[in-house]
């Protein structure tokens, strides 16, 4: 057997907790199945007297996590403490600096700044592993990563928050408001006391970003993930979705356009029976569409104290196995790096719910608007009929691009019979 690999811990909280004890639970097996053993030497936290439910008195304890970048005896830096600048950021900066190896579970970090951090570590001949980033439990980073590198991948999409997943299942199956489930969200711990990163799409958006990067060899930047989140999707919106075949699912969704590499998060309508509909609560999902392979789906628990440290443990292990590749696959300094493609030059369909006063005309005008813009109309239902009085209409579209939907949205809004904001909801192809 070969020397231990060794490692030091910067956060003891519900990943790095998790991670310690499942290290030391599958000692022997990780052993025997990585030809040699993975030895914690050094963790660092925040608090040294916090009562964590394992015993810390083994391991070397340094008070600044940059000491661990800096021991000799460390081969391996596990970056566990979170958030995408200060102490993670100059801990993972330091041991790349060092040369030392590097697993994180920290998405913020790999989103923000990945392609510097895969540049300066490729300069160093050190690997960065990340699979915990995104989607917790699933391997879906070294499945594109390992399983799928001979294949061209045109589009991925997933669920990947699973705050958002659990929110929008229980206003399905329970025909409850947003705001009542989000309560509840938070009462079962579901949903954090800010709920704003979650519920606003953000974090599926950070997750999107990795995926993006290592599918399509590109240095795709966060800040121009187009981002929606599903505060403004309504029981209603759902059970119209449901009539018509669909659920409603916050997606992240990356493709090879055209004019460059599209990434977009929003609330999409999906068909009822294909695999992404059926991921349901708290889980998360993730499908990849690519050449020659066609479609392959993955489906997990997307977080967590068990699954987060199952990825963390399976990234040590690979690093102790001697596996070596660059951060995204293409070479950092070969990313594309080229703008996304437009949001507003993509096309597809759309669901478009208005409420408004029941009279003489309005269907007319509204259709008006839309073949004027050359949007056609496949499906149409007014649901009620309340002369003068406010009645949902839901409109299906064909094929139409993003920019026209938005001019179309506008003009509709300005009606004097269209009372609320317009809902727009993208249809996904799935
Ligand atoms: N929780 C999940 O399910 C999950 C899933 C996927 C990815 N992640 C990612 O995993 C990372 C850790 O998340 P978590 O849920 O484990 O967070 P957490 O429970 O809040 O733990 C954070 C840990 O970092 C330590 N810490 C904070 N600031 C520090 C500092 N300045 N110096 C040294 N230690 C410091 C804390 O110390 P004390 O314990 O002493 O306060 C704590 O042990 C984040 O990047 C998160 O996005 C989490």
């Amino acid at each position: 057997m070969s020397d231990p690999i060794r490692i030091g811990i910067a956060g003891l909280g519900t990943v790095g907790g998790g991670v310690v004890k499942l290290i030391e639970a599958s000692r022997n097996a990780l052993a025997v199945r990585c030809g040699r053993e993975i030895e914690i030497r050094a963790v660092s936290a925040k608090n040294k007297s916090k009562e964590r439910g394992f015993d810390v008195s083994p391991y070397a304890w340094v008070d600044d996590p940059m000491a661990l970048a800096g021991l000799d005896e460390i081969d391996l830096v596990v970056e566990l403490i979170g958030g995408a600048e200060g102490p993670a950021l100059d801990l993972v900066n330091q041991a790349i600096a060092n040369g030392k190896h590097v697993v994180t579970a920290n998405k913020a970090l790999v989103a923000h700044h990945g392609p510097a951090i895969a540049k300066a570590a490729e300069e160093k001949g050190v690997t960065i592993a990340y699979e915990a980033a995104v989607a917790g439990g699933i391997p879906v980073v070294k499945a594109l990563r390992e399983g799928l590198i001979a294949n061209d991948i045109t589009r991925l999409y997933g669920i990947l928050n699973g705050t958002c997943n659990y929110i929008l299942s229980d206003m399905e199956q329970s025909g409850r408001a947003f705001a009542d489930v989000l309560a509840e969200a938070q009462r079962l711990g579901y949903a954090e006391a800010d709920p704003a990163f979650d519920i606003g799409g953000f974090d599926t958006a950070h997750k999107l970003t990795i995926l993006a990067c290592l599918a399509f060899g590109a240095a795709v930047k966060f800040e121009d993930v187009y981002v929606e989140g599903i505060e403004h999707v309504t029981a209603a919106d759902i059970g119209f979705a449901s009539e018509l075949g669909y659920r409603v699912k916050l997606l992240g969704i990356a493709s090879r356009e055209a004019d460059g590499v599209a990434a977009r998060v929003h609330p999409c309508l999906v068909k009822r029976e294909a695999p992404i509909a059926e991921v349901g609560g708290v889980m998360n999902g993730v499908t990849v569409e690519g050449a020659p392979v066609g479609v392959t789906v993955f489906e997990g628990p997307g977080a967590g104290e068990g699954p987060t440290a199952s990825a963390v443990a399976a990234d040590i292990a690979d690093i102790a196995r001697g596996l070596r590749q660059n951060v995204y696959l293409t070479p950092a300094k070969d990313l594309d790096t080229r703008p996304l493609a437009a949001f507003s030059g993509l096309t597809g369909t759309y669901y478009l719910r208005l409420t408004v006063i029941d009279r003489p005309g309005v269907i007319a005008a509204v259709s008006k608007i839309m073949g004027d813009a050359g949007v056609s109309i496949e499906s149409l239902i007014q649901r009620g009929r309340k002369p003068e009085e406010p009645v949902a209409v839901v409109i299906q579209t064909h094929e139409v691009r993003e920019s026209v939907m938005a001019e179309v949205i506008r003009d509709i809004g300005a009606l004097d019979a269209v009372v609320e904001p317009p809902c727009l909801i993208r249809i996904e192809a799935v």
